[in-house]
């Protein structure tokens, strides 16, 4: 590829910060833009300690078209990752238009920054959210999307397919949607991790904050589901598997592709009593939990066919359930209130 950089948007974030670390290891220029919404430059700095190089990091709304101008005059972009976004399931069911406005609004607006520079590729930060109440399992990327139940979910949906109707209309677009089944874990070094704000609502932080001791237990969310045990199943995948699932996207969009859709997932589905054990026997903490009922909008079991990713992009998650524990509990113990230092 030509002389040029990476830009990550959202890449303060929990998955951006990871994936930039594996995009300097593999020896790209990056640069990082996020209005710090749901991050804090303390994620840069640990990422500076971590690679040892500054990478620039701007601190713009991707709806501040003027700002992303600017950045994109100083530097010369041949990708743009984007996982820039609102994701909260609940927030977005209570704020609609906040969540249209952001990730709709937001990425063609950046689009359109994009198209006036020049810049017709990118990796998009799509979820298996796309595909709504699975209609059989393992999900392979053929199964149908849309049948979202949250705006949140929604705006992913409506991004692929602007992204779609993007490459038909225009051929010299390459655009990669990735749909990330479960990240968890954090980074080797436990010097970066997930750091949600206020009480967690997705599992594993959830789980790793009742082991460190800032919350009581676990509430399980239904033991009634059609599965082995009752509680709900997932594919869990480390998130230093799903970076490196961005890197080898990055090559495979480098040869021109057109629009592409690969799940990001392990294959594997662990139920919600099987993370806890997990978690237990990686901590050494007991993680006492209470059975309840079930969560609206959640389904029963949901786990990728991953074998798209592994033929076409030479890219399969290497790291298991056992690893991506011990990870996450070194990250909360080492850092017991995320980014941010002990009130
Ligand atoms: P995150 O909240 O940690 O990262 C998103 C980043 O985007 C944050 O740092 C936030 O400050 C930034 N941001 C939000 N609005 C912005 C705006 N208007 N302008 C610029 N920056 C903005 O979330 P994450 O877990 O790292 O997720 C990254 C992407 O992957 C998101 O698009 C998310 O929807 C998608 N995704 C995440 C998961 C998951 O479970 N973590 C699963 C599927 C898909
Ligand atoms: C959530 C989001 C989904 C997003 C995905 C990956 C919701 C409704 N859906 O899905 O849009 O794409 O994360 O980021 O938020 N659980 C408990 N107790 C808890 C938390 C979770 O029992 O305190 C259970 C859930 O019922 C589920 C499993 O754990 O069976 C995983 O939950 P979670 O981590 O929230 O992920 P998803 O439900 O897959």
């Amino acid at each position: 590829m030509a002389t040029g950089s990476i830009l990550v948007t959202g890449g303060a974030g929990y998955v951006g910060t990871h994936t930039v670390v594996e995009l300097v290891e593999a020896g790209y220029d990056v640069v990082v833009m996020d209005n710090l919404v749901n991050a804090s430059m303390e994620s840069m700095r640990r990422v500076n300690e971590i690679t040892g190089k500054q990478v620039p990091t701007f601190s713009i709304d991707m709806l501040d078209k003027e700002a992303l101008r600017d950045l994109f005059r100083k530097h010369k972009i041949l990708c743009v990752m984007h996982f820039a976004g609102l994701k909260a399931v609940g927030e977005s069911c209570n704020k609609p238009l906040l969540y249209y406005k952001t990730n709709i609004g937001g990425t063609i607006s950046l689009l359109e920054v994009m198209k006036e520079f020049g810049v017709y590729n990118m990796i998009f930060s799509s979820s298996a959210t796309v595909y709504g109440s699975p209609s059989y399992l393992p999900i392979d990327e053929k199964h149908p999307v849309g049948g979202c139940t949250n705006p949140y979910g929604k705006t992913k949906y409506f991004i692929e397919e602007i992204l779609k109707d993007i490459c038909t209309a225009e051929k010299q677009w390459n655009v990669v949607l990735l749909r990330y089944f479960n990240p968890v874990g954090a980074h080797v070094s436990g010097k970066i991790g997930e750091d949600p704000q206020g009480v967690p609502n997705n599992l594993m932080p959830y789980v790793s904050q009742v082991a460190v001791g800032r919350l009581k237990e676990l509430t399980v969310y239904g033991d009634d589901y059609d599965t082995p045990d009752g509680t709900g199943v997932r594919d869990y995948i480390h998130v230093v598997d799903l970076a490196q699932g961005h890197v080898a996207a990055l090559k495979y969009l480098e040869k021109g592709c057109g629009c592409k859709v690969f799940n990001l997932g392990t294959g594997k589905g662990y139920s919600v009593i099987e993370m806890a054990k997990a978690f237990e026997a990686a901590s050494g903490k007991p993680v006492p939990y209470k059975i309840a009922g079930r969560r609206a909008g959640d389904i029963a079991s949901c786990y990728a066919d991953a074998s798209l990713a592994e033929k076409e992009l030479g890219w399969k998650a290497k790291l298991d359930l056992a690893k991506m524990c011990e990870d996450l509990w070194r990250w909360q113990s080492n850092n017991p209130t995320g980014f941010r230092t002990e009130s």
